[in-house]
């Protein structure tokens, strides 16, 4: 076969099952060809000792949304994909929130709006249900799932954001009537409100304080409660940003008892632990996300399930905020009390990095565990497999080719998202993403983003490869 738009050849093409040496043959945006050795191509990138990866899929990302509190997100879907892009990545699945009092489907189209025309790489929309009413239950999500927005979050703690059990137990009945993935954020916020204000009293304001007040404890009930509901409702579940040993141990007892239970960990509970808060000036306010980052017992649990599969993917939950300037509110929130610090930190463009250094080319996880847990499983649980999260035939041209020798020191100047620090300054890393590739066009090299905004599309997903089957004698 001739005529190809670009071939890559003479690099290692790694999947989450497969590792070969072979040519990746590109036309009209797809891999159309794997072999040995492949004819000419308009263009051809030489990837002599590189790694070809499938582009990463960041299916927890937080981009242009919302706040109840006034401070204002550091990244749109442009700053947010161009920075995705340039940490190897090729999709990216942000939340639409629904604000209480408020339309589900209305949410879900102001940010597709929020998204269009601005994305360097494709995207899909996940949706938070933060006012479970019947209409938003049974008129709204039907037409939400029908778009292509498959997967809906609820939290369990945030002010104007918790759903109460019945709400939970509602809003879980109406995902298994969809075929919708139900996704948690597990704390219990009446426990974490009582904590704040025992540590007010005492005086304890500074952004350490956000650790006090939620220690795992409150991570590892509220799991255990979604688990136990999930069962009664007879859904699958998955818990996003496990952040240590005891909510760990409640994902494999699930899994045990032969319960549908997934989870997900990320880059600050590996890296990261709960004396970062600590620092002096408030700088501690750079790390303040829930849950907290741990300790280094608890960043070994993480590393331990990763390594044993217990989680299904690794994501980011890049929820930046400018730490230096009001809109940001993360000095002036820590100023006032923890409490007023915005909940996230920046991470879509060092995740895989990260996960490569830390977990491959330091021994912990493999390569193709990396392809799964950066990718494959993402486009599974989210419904895009196999257009996304491989390298097949007929799969998009979505590539990551990587340098695994390649050395850098995580800086906030060389990455290209709109924050104004990274809570990874310093790290020194081995292995990088030197060109991403998506739909068959270089998005980003060495970095850098390399054309402009806007070619990226909105994926519309189908089920979640862990949603059953329920409806046997359906089409
Ligand atoms: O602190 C965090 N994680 N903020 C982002 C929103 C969420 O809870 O995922
Ligand atoms: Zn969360
Ligand atoms: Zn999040
Ligand atoms: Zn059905």
């Amino acid at each position: 076969m001739t005529g190809f738009d670009l071939i890559i050849r003479n690099g290692t093409v790694v999947t989450a099952s497969d590792t070969m040496l072979c040519d990746v043959g590109i036309r009209n945006g797809k891999v159309v060809a794997l072999a040995d050795k492949l004819g000419t191509a308009a263009r051809e990138i030489d990837a002599t000792g590189l790694l070809i990866m499938p582009g990463g899929i960041d299916s927890h990302v937080h981009l242009a949304q919302p706040t109840s509190d006034g401070s204002v997100m550091a990244d749109d879907f442009e700053s947010g994909t161009r920075s995705a892009a340039c940490g190897g990545n090729t999709t990216v699945i942000p939340f639409s929130l629904q604000e209480r009092g408020t339309s589900l489907l209305k949410s879900v189209e102001e940010h597709h709006q929020r998204a269009k025309g601005k994305c360097y790489i494709d995207y899909a929309l996940h949706a938070i249900i933060t006012d479970p009413t019947p209409q938003a239950l049974e008129k709204e999500l039907p037409q939400v799932v029908q778009g292509g927005v498959t997967s809906v979050k609820i939290f369990m703690t945030y002010q104007d954001m918790a759903l109460n059990d019945a709400e939970i137990f509602k809003v879980m009945e109406a995902t298994r009537r969809e075929d919708a993935l139900t996704m948690v954020h597990a704390e219990n916020f009446d426990a974490i409100q009582q904590m704040t204000e025992r540590l007010e009293r005492a005086g304890q304001t500074g952004p350490r304080g956000h650790a006090e007040s939620r220690p795992i404890v409150v991570e590892r009930e509220a799991t255990h409660r979604a688990i136990s509901f999930a069962e009664l409702v007879d859904v699958p579940l998955f818990v996003v940003h496990v952040s240590g040993g005891d909510v760990i141990e409640q994902i494999e007892w699930a899994k045990r008892r032969g319960l549908p239970i997934y989870a997900e960990t990320c880059p600050q509970y590996l890296t990261l632990t709960a004396e970062d808060l600590d620092n002096a000036n408030m700088e501690g306010s750079k790390y303040v996300c829930s849950p907290p980052p741990r300790d280094k017992a608890n960043q070994k649990a993480c590393w331990d399930a990763l390594a044993r599969d217990v989680f299904s993917t690794f994501t980011s939950d890049h929820c930046p905020f400018i730490y230096g300037s009001d809109t940001g509110k993360k000095k002036a929130g820590a100023d006032a009390s923890f409490k007023y610090v915005p909940n996230g930190i920046p991470g879509v463009e060092t995740r895989l990095p990260i996960l490569f250094s830390k977990g491959v080319s330091e021994g912990r996880i493999s390569l193709n565990q990396f392809v799964a847990l950066s990718a494959t499983n993402h486009a599974k649980v989210y419904g895009m497999y196999p257009q996304k999260g491989t390298i097949a035939i007929g799969s998009d041209a979505d590539i990551a080719i990587w340098d695994p020798h390649k050395r850098v020191t995580i800086s906030q100047s060389m990455l290209n998202h709109n924050c104004d620090y990274t809570p990874y300054e310093g790290m020194e890393l081995k292995g990088y993403p030197v060109t991403v590739i998506s739909n068959g066009e270089v998005v980003a090299e060495n970095g850098r983003p390399v054309g402009s905004a806007g070619k990226g599309k909105f994926i519309l997903r189908g089920k979640s490869s862990l949603v059953p089957s329920r409806h046997p004698f359906e089409a």
